[in-house]
């Protein structure tokens, strides 16, 4: 018998994949077709204090390998989001995402503040590393900042939370950014966001229109780069911080990398925009198949586990 179960903070998910934040979690119906689905939990939109129309279409392309995209952060506001949080909360789910992307670190407080006042009792997923917004730097490249969004974060806030992070490519920053993030009560760290400013051509144009074509890359452009992200965190943080894998997953077979890597859970975000939620069920039953075939029965039987030469 093969069990999907995964555990994350104190919470157990019946399976270990959910949606990457941003895809298909924006409208109410989004949400609801990814309760409906397969995944063993999901994630809201990441969210703003006011609604967002985001950037202009153009904004996001399907490529051969994967995605560019430069949303803007579209979002229907916190408000909408926290009141859905609750809910969840109220019908018994207490397993949900709440991805929360303030523009300024007193937004993120005064969202973090009022989630903290209320009956929400899921995790939330404070986005570190939004590349779209023309004019705002990702917080995730800055130490100091991050440093200091977190001291001020966890000065009040209780509940579990985790941070989003944008991937990184440099072994000191790896070293400085763990080093940051042992320091405080994290449950969980995802990584990782799409590849910022990444730009494509095709029949001498460019294929997005917000800031003349730079957009983030996903899917498999980034997998090599995602399994590095989670294999690296997975061996400086602290190991009560667990790791959610995100980039890349198209197959049983990544998310099964993504675990060996290191990964808890594990987030599918291009993947699910071009497929839709049916691609939850196709996947589970890929990995299952692959630990069928390796004789595991349950995640934690490979969790970590890639083999060095
Ligand atoms: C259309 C789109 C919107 C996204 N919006 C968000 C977002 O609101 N918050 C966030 O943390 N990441 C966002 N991302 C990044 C994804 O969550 C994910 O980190 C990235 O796409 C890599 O995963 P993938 O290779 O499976 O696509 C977005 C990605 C896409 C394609």
């Amino acid at each position: 018998m093969i069990s999907l179960e995964t555990t994350i903070s104190n919470k157990t998910f019946s399976n270990c994949l959910m949606n990457a934040s941003g895809v298909k979690c924006m409208t109410l119906e989004e949400l609801s077709n990814l309760k409906n689905s397969e995944s063993g939990t999901w994630i809201t939109k990441s969210c703003t204090i006011s609604p967002r129309e985001g950037n202009p279409s153009p904004r996001y392309v399907d490529l051969q390998l994967g995605s560019i995209n430069s949303m803007g952060l579209p979002n229907l506001g916190f408000e909408f989001y926290l009141d859905y949080a609750l809910k969840e909360h109220k019908s018994g789910n207490d397993n949900l995402f709440f991805s929360v992307a303030g523009l300024t670190l007193e937004d993120n407080i005064e969202m973090l503040t009022q989630i903290e006042n209320s009956d929400f009792q899921g995790l939330v997923e404070l986005n570190l590393s939004c590349p779209n917004i023309p004019g705002k730097p990702q917080t995730g490249y800055d130490f100091d900042r991050t440093d200091e969004v977190l001291k001020q974060v966890f000065s009040f806030y209780t509940k579990p939370l985790g941070v989003k992070l944008p991937p990184y490519f440099d072994i000191v920053h790896f070293e400085m950014m763990a080093n940051i993030l042992n320091k405080y009560q994290l449950r969980f760290i995802t990584c990782i966001n799409s590849i910022g400013n990444a730009l494509y051509v095709e029949d001498e144009s460019v294929v997005i229109k917000p800031k003349g074509g730079f957009g983030g890359i996903g899917g498999a452009y980034v997998k090599p780069t995602a399994l590095a992200n989670v294999r690296m965190f997975h061996k400086l943080l602290k190991k009560d911080i667990s790791i959610i894998g995100c980039g890349g997953v198209e197959s049983g077979k990544d998310v099964f990398e993504h675990i060996l890597c290191g990964a808890s859970m594990v987030q599918i975000g291009t993947q699910l925009m071009k497929d839709g939620t049916k691609v939850f069920s196709k996947i589970l039953t890929e990995l299952k198949e692959i630990m069928k075939d390796k004789n595991y029965t349950t995640i934690l039987d490979f969790k970590g586990k890639l083999k060095e030469l």
